[in-house]
């Protein structure tokens, strides 16, 4: 718990200029203690007011409803689209023409869509996907690059009722076959290719490999993005300039209940395959808006951006919905972040004049590692907010940030959230609180989080242990796609009695109530801020011929914040060489993605076990991280295999 002692040593603290707080939101504690008080008294008020700054068909009946626990309801009986909240409702104010999307490709090609020209995109493209057949209630699977139509597509999606599921462009045919037939999707949207690091990523050979396993796929629409050659499938595959650019401007939003699906998103749990989170309308809208304009402070002058890929939760809460539905600016980027050279973020700053700025720290750790220099010869005058988000940070690359890119006057917040939680739970709010580095904060509005022990005791005052959500929220997870069982079971069983929401975290809080996040007590592993699942990984490794046995774990690792290292053990007649450690790791790439490739695979003859069969990967870890093995090894199946793996540590 070496991160324990280092928040407990931690004594710096950073207030907001006098100058952000004038002009803040919320601009004090006492403001801050006021409405989290309320919002905690009346759950129902607080929200109900929160979701009165949206347009509603047909106004709710009923805040939240518990009947069904841990099955919520919220804002039941209301008629509502998030589509018409994140666009329609700003034509007919002075946003109309305000930019929307701020967009620059890799190569250096740049869009502007104002709020009417994105509405004009986002209504053709629906009737598009209507012309295919697309219904409400159907699936859509999307594997995009980082481009305006992605985030099109998605309101498209949203405005006919056909909830999306969006595929991270880097993931495999594989998964992306999984995620078909998980969500059993019969329309997907992909482009040719996509910009990175200077390359063509051929995303539609992509899908046409996941596509000879997903024979229920009826219709693919094909955008046109890096112009590389692709094979269209007669009857099967339509251009999107064929589609989209004929059809109508003209397409009402439908009126839907609150809980109408809006998206499902896969993510990594501890076993099985990735899980189908499930979000609803009405209420990942106020909790998403809510957020955006209280936790960076949204003004309407700003030039937001947040590097995040769509692909993951904080693209969709924090890139696309929670930001138009505020009116706000959102600069969106397609490439990497050291294309064509490790200044580009700072280019992208410097001209647009970006004033909040929203990171992961396995990018900062990378700037920092890149050099001063890079953000140095920029202007980073414009920015005025900085966030991060998707795993702990450490103290250092926290002072980098502030100091480097802040220039020492720009609040940090670090925000505490998951897939499952669609919006933020755990952070400061700029102008009302100091931060401290490595330390996430104090609780949004309406958000109960509690330390508790393994036993379910709350832990008060400074404690560490897991951390729980006592209450409900209205952007939580509704269920697992198709499975409400494993919803229960992952989220709700531990603490049945109580009825609260595991996260699967463990967390510090300090002498003040600020909770500073540990990282996952299950096996999860948290790399570069994407949560993959050890079992993932070792399913993976052990459907090559290879491999008898896999044992994965993470390991602390310089930049990505966590690495991958894989214990294998091999064939008794095999002997495996270095060629093998490669095969192993593109074989991952391949049944997952490249970012599941372990950093080290270590060949092994056996896996330490228990006495009943379980592997040690307490003991694993401390190899993987060169650690001495401190831990209790009485029940070690096999002390050899201990010793070997050690010894091969220190040769
Ligand atoms: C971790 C990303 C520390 C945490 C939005 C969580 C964090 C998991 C932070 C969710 C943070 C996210 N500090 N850890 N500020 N933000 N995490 O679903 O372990 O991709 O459970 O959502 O990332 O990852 P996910």
């Amino acid at each position: 718990m070496s991160s324990i002692e280092h928040v407990l040593e931690e004594t710096r603290t950073f207030h907001p200029t006098a100058d952000f707080v004038e002009h803040a939101h919320i601009q004090s504690r006492e403001e801050y203690d006021e409405m989290y008080k309320h919002s905690i008294n009346d759950p129902d008020g607080f929200w109900g007011d929160a979701a009165e700054n949206f347009h509603w068909f047909k106004k709710w009946d009923t805040v939240l409803n518990k009947d069904a626990a841990p099955f919520y309801t919220w804002f039941e009986g209301g008629k509502t689209n998030l589509c018409y909240n994140c666009v329609d409702r700003h034509l007919t104010t002075w946003r109309k023409n305000k930019a929307a999307l701020i967009w620059e490709g890799e190569p250096g090609d740049t869009r502007t869509l104002t709020y009417q020209e994105l509405h004009r995109q986002v209504c053709k493209c629906a009737n598009a996907l209507k012309s295919l057949g697309v219904k409400m209630g159907d699936c859509v699977t999307l594997y995009m690059p980082m481009v305006p139509e992605l985030a099109i597509a998605m309101l498209a999606c949203a405005r006919i009722g056909a909830p999306h599921s969006i595929i991270f462009g880097g993931f495999s045919a594989n998964a992306i076959v999984d995620r078909v037939h998980d969500a059993d999707s019969k329309f997907i949207i992909t482009a040719d290719g996509g910009y990175r690091r200077g390359s063509v990523v051929p995303l539609k050979a992509t899908v046409d490999e996941a596509l000879e396993k997903c024979p229920g796929v009826e219709k693919v629409l094909v955008l046109k993005r890096a112009d590389n050659a692709v094979e269209m499938k007669e009857g099967r595959d339509i251009w999107w300039h064929d589609a989209v650019d004929a059809a109508s401007a003209d397409c009402p939003a439908e009126e839907l209940d609150s809980e109408h699906p809006l998206f499902i998103l896969y993510t990594s749990g501890s076993t099985g395959k990735p899980k189908g989170i499930l979000h609803t309308t009405a209420g990942y809208m106020v909790g998403a808006a809510l957020t955006s304009k209280y936790v960076f402070d949204l003004r309407d002058e700003d030039t937001y951006w947040c590097t995040a890929d769509i692909g993951w939760v904080t693209g969709h809460s924090y890139i696309v919905y929670g930001i138009l539905a505020n009116g706000a600016t959102s600069v969106m980027y397609e490439g990497a972040p050291n294309h064509p050279d490790p200044g580009r973020f700072w280019d992208i700053v410097e001209k647009y004049k970006v004033n909040v700025f929203y990171t992961a720290p396995t990018a900062i750790r990378a700037f920092a590692k890149w050099g001063d220099e890079h953000p140095k010869s920029r202007d980073l005058s414009s920015l005025r907010l900085l966030g991060t988000v998707g795993e702990p940070i450490n103290p250092e690359a926290w002072m980098w940030y502030r100091d480097v890119i802040g220039g020492g006057r720009c609040p940090i917040v670090d925000t505490w959230w998951q897939t499952e939680t669609g919006s933020i739970l755990i952070t400061t709010l700029p102008g009302a609180m100091a931060t401290k580095p490595g330390s996430a904060g104090l609780p949004f509005f309406g958000i109960q989080p509690q330390i508790v022990s393994e036993e379910g005791e709350p832990e008060d005052g400074m404690h560490s242990g897991l951390l729980v959500i006592k209450e409900p929220w209205p952007s939580m997870l509704r269920t697992l796609y198709g499975d409400d069982e494993r919803y229960k079971e992952v989220y709700f069983s531990k603490f049945a009695e109580q009825g609260w929401y595991l996260t699967g975290d463990g967390a510090f809080r300090d002498k003040d109530g600020y909770f500073m996040i540990i990282g996952r007590l299950d096996d999860v592993i948290n790399v570069s801020g994407h949560r993959l699942g050890t079992m993932e990984i070792e399913s993976a490794l052990v459907s090559h011929e290879l491999v008898v046995e896999a044992a994965v774990v993470g390991f602390p690792h310089e930049i990505k914040g966590q690495g991958i290292c894989a214990f294998v053990s091999v064939p008794a007649d095999i002997t495996p060489t270095d060629d093998d450690m490669g095969v192993l790791r593109n074989h991952v790439a391949k049944e997952i993605g490249a970012i599941a490739k372990p950093d080290q695979i270590r060949f092994t003859e056996a896996l330490p076990k228990t006495r009943s069969g379980k592997i040690m990967r307490r003991l694993l870890r401390d190899i993987a991280a060169g650690r001495e093995t401190t831990g209790d090894t009485t029940t070690l199946e096999d002390f050899s295999v201990m010793a070997k793996l050690r010894e091969e540590n220190e040769a």
